[in-house]
């Protein structure tokens, strides 16, 4: 293939958000959407990324270059401002709000629309609202028009052809036809889609790839697409999950062979976990969160930026924040790594098969050596060393013939009380 730049529409206000975050930062699946766009297009090895942003964004961060669309007037104004830094052959434009873009979709476009000036990516859609409306030439798959739904007529709106919001172009063709894009639209703004009359249609092999985000609810049923692909592709590598619909595993996270996840978990961002690890049900794993082999992580456990070692077992109610955990480490119920004062983040470790006893308080920063044990109850503040016990809680006291000082309510009584009554009605 050719030189290819590659330009993002990420410029539009996203106003159907209805919140202050921009449109392309919303994630899904632990990821921003302009990230997703990024992957799949990075794939082709692009000369240049170029995002179109508005001017209180900052987008550098995800692409080669940034240009600035100053006022929102419509998606053709936007690809404009990018065309000063095009130098490539040919340019996919793509908008920022698909995130379920896929290489394979990209790969289809260039093939199929080699020797078009202009060629995009389509798909019939059961439910096509909120797009604009493809209408072919005759029979042919060649665009004669794009309508926008606002503009659509009442036979248009019943088209199910649907524009998916990704071009192929050459530039010296877009640079030139872009000129004849008007504002003689219901929203007056110039749309791209203006451009494209005598276009190629490619339609899409899977019409999810082409699902687009407006709104709210579409950002959630976007999310759910993309888990859904994220778990098959974790459980076709030989991970078991019992539910994979209550299993919310992140973008960028990586699950070995032979491990178990529970129902309710939730594992997030850059965590790789181990082989044959036994996690949830209801276990909250966030970013960094990296396990050795056979490890287990029971209910609400919640880890974070934690290295845990092969065989350590972490079985109920525990919260491991900032930590390097060992092999073969038992952490007690109820558990909780302190790892925050206020202002600063502190580090645990606790070496190998050390004993950590239910209710223990770990007050970062602390260490338990190897084969060190804590009492069950402790508020550790000092590290304690190899074989020895950290104890750190009062010595109990029983107080004799307490009960008789103490008020009482007699519950059996009142129950067979009541069933007496029962047994009394006619
Ligand atoms: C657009 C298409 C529609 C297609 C749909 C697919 C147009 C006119 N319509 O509609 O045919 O079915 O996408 O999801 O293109 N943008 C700017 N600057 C602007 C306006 C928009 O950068 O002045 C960017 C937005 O950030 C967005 C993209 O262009 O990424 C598309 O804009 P949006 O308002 O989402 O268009 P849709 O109504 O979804
Ligand atoms: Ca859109």
């Amino acid at each position: 293939m050719s030189e290819v730049d590659v330009v993002i529409l990420a410029a539009g206000k996203g106003s159907r958000m209805k919140d202050d975050l921009s449109k392309p930062l919303h994630k899904v699946a632990g990821l921003p959407m302009l990230e997703w766009i990024c992957r799949a297009v990075r794939k082709f090895n692009p000369k240049n990324i170029i995002a179109v942003q508005g001017a209180d964004e900052d987008f550098s961060s995800y692409v080669d270059e940034t240009v600035v669309q100053k006022e929102q007037l419509g998606s053709a104004d936007a690809l404009r401002c990018a065309f000063p830094k095009i130098d490539a052959e040919k340019l996919i434009v793509i908008n920022a709000d698909m995130p379920l873009m896929t290489e394979n979709a990209l790969v289809d476009l260039v093939e199929k629309g080699e020797g078009f000036d202009a060629a995009l990516l389509t798909a019939d859609l059961k439910k096509p609202f909120g797009y604009g409306r493809v209408i072919p030439v005759g029979e042919r798959n060649v665009v004669e028009q794009i309508v926008e739904e606002r503009d659509a007529t009442a036979d248009q709106e019943k088209l199910h052809l649907v524009n998916a919001g990704v071009y192929l172009f050459r530039a010296d063709y877009i640079k030139r036809a872009i000129n004849n894009v008007t504002t003689d639209n219901s929203q007056s703004e110039y749309y791209l889609t203006d451009a494209l009359p005598g276009a190629k249609i490619v339609q899409v092999a899977d019409w999810q790839d082409i699902l687009g985000v407006n709104t709210q609810q579409q950002l959630a049923a976007v999310s759910k697409i993309a888990r859904k692909r994220i778990n098959d592709q974790i459980m076709a590598n030989g991970v078991t999950m019992i539910d994979p619909l209550t299993t919310y595993i992140d973008a960028n996270v990586l699950v070995g062979t032979g491990t178990i996840i529970k129902p309710g978990t939730v594992i997030e961002h850059d965590s790789v976990i181990g082989a044959e690890n036994e996690i949830g049900p209801y276990a909250h794993l966030r970013e960094k969160t990296v396990t050795g082999i056979d490890v287990h992580i029971g209910n609400f456990v919640e880890t974070k930026n934690a290295k845990i070692g092969d065989h350590t077992h972490i079985g109920h109610l525990t919260y491991v924040g900032d930590a390097e955990v060992g092999q073969a480490v038992n952490i007690g119920a109820g558990t909780i790594f302190v790892n925050y004062d206020g202002k600063n983040k502190h580090m645990t470790k606790v070496g190998d098969r050390a004993f950590i006893g239910s209710n223990s308080k770990l007050v970062a920063p602390v260490e338990i050596a190897s084969e060190a044990i804590t009492a069950a109850g402790s508020t550790i503040t000092d590290n304690v060393d190899r074989h020895a016990m950290g104890i750190a809680r009062q010595r109990q006291t029983n107080k004799s013939d307490f009960w008789q000082r103490m008020p009482h309510e007699d519950f059996a009584t009142e129950y067979d009380a009541k069933h007496d009554q029962r047994d009394d009605q006619p």
